[in-house]
């Protein structure tokens, strides 16, 4: 039997959902916003928390707006389209104090205040639509199945005219489209690896839409931009380390800045897109690997390492593996790690055990607003390793 609850709600936790108590026990509420009292179906009940879906906003927050896309309260894409963007920004920087204040264990840490996205809709510069059945659409909200759509707010102009068309097209794989830097779009659905040039900034580099592209143009040049700042300009005897390169785009935006970058990547044809770009510019101080990043390092480390080295990750959503972790921590000549993250959940895990290895310090963290709109929160970070040893 369904079972309706009301409740206050007083805060937003990390992916999206309003926080509520109800007689000392936590509910998650879908759909609902703090300072809001709603309503709501509950879809699960621990002895811990329950959680649940609004069914109705009984009085409203100030900052509840009405979503700008037909599909949102189906589409699994955006979780964040109720509220002002404004306070999208101030929630997600909480988010991320929580998070690393609570899984990391690094007590009363406060993140930099987070860099907002110059566009809040019209900024994904690649999406990709999955198929099953009849046709090509995003995956419905928690759900497997697929919602055909005609546009998304969140993607560039040029990609929506195209979204249309792509629902009846044939084929078994998943399509992405991706657009380069003049807005030309580059379907995934053809034969073969398909390199076109892109450019970030001043950084030109081959990519496909096969490979992975950061999704928001103008945040990803921010990021290069503090991390320039953070690595410093007296890097030219150093060498860098860049894992989870895909096509290079950190590499080659820094390697002015260093006498030796190496480029680690499993994808094959992210790492073609790399090596090409090295050889269209006669590129000699970066070079490239393809294979798995965390085995890999270590001995592209011992062959490449000069009197100064940098780490830095880029990893996928669930981050880094504790062993490889707690491997490098012990690597004396590492200067700096530092961690670009998609997901601050499995950050803050991973600045757990490097903090308790060797007692590296989480220097500073800055959350980047690469995805509006969504519930996803890019961060950057600096790690400096125990004082004997800088
Ligand atoms: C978040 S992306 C970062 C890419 C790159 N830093 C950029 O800015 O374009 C993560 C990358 O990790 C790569 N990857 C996933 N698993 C890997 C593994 N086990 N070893 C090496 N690379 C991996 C993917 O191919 C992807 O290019």
């Amino acid at each position: 039997m369904t079972k309706i609850l009301k409740v206050k709600i007083y805060s937003l936790a990390f992916g999206g959902r309003g926080v509520g108590k109800i007689d000392g026990k936590v509910c998650f509420v879908k759909g609902a916003l703090p300072d809001e009292e709603v309503t709501f179906r509950v879809t699960k009940d621990t002895s811990r928390y329950t959680e649940g879906e609004v069914l109705e906003v009984k009085v409203p927050s100030s900052d509840r707006q009405k979503p700008v896309c037909r599909y949102y309260s189906i589409c699994g894409g955006c979780d964040l389209q109720h509220i002002s963007y404004e306070k999208e920004l101030f929630h997600k920087n909480e988010q991320v104090n929580q998070l690393i204040r609570r899984i990391s264990g690094v007590k009363d840490f406060t993140a930099d205040v987070i860099v907002p996205s110059k566009d809040c809709y019209h900024y994904r510069s690649s999406v990709t639509l999955h198929r099953k059945g009849g046709g090509y659409g995003y995956y419905e909200k928690g759900k497997h199945s697929i919602i055909p759509i005609d546009e998304c707010p969140i993607a560039e102009k040029s990609i929506n005219m195209e979204l249309g068309k792509i629902r009846g097209e044939k084929g078994k794989n998943d399509i992405t489209l991706k657009t380069d830097f003049q807005e030309k779009v580059w379907s995934s659905n053809v034969m073969g690896e398909r390199f076109f040039i892109d450019k970030y900034d001043d950084t030109e580099l081959f990519m496909s839409p096969k490979a992975f592209s950061q999704a928001n143009r103008d945040t990803v040049v921010r990021v290069i931009k503090i991390l320039k700042e953070w690595i410093g300009s007296n890097e030219e005897a150093a060498s860098l380390f860049d894992l989870y390169c895909g096509t290079g785009l950190f590499s080659f935006s820094l390697k002015d800045s260093f006498c030796s970058v190496s480029g680690i990547d499993s994808n094959r044809i992210a790492i073609n897109c790399a090596k090409n770009t090295v050889k269209r510019g006669n590129i000699r101080n970066v070079k490239f690997y393809k294979g798995d990043a965390e085995k890999l390092f270590f001995d592209v480390f011992q062959r490449n390492k000069t009197s100064r080295n940098i780490l830095f990750v880029d990893p996928p959503r669930m981050g880094l593996a504790k062993s490889f972790l707690e491997k490098a921590a012990r690597v004396n000549d590492i200067d700096r790690i530092y961690y670009l993250s998609c997901d601050p959940a499995s950050f803050a895990r991973d600045v757990k055990v490097l903090t308790n290895c060797r007692s590296w310090s989480l220097n500073k963290v800055l959350p980047f607003d690469m995805f509006p709109r969504t519930a996803h929160i890019e961060v950057l970070a600096e790690f400096t390793p125990p004082k004997t040893n800088s």
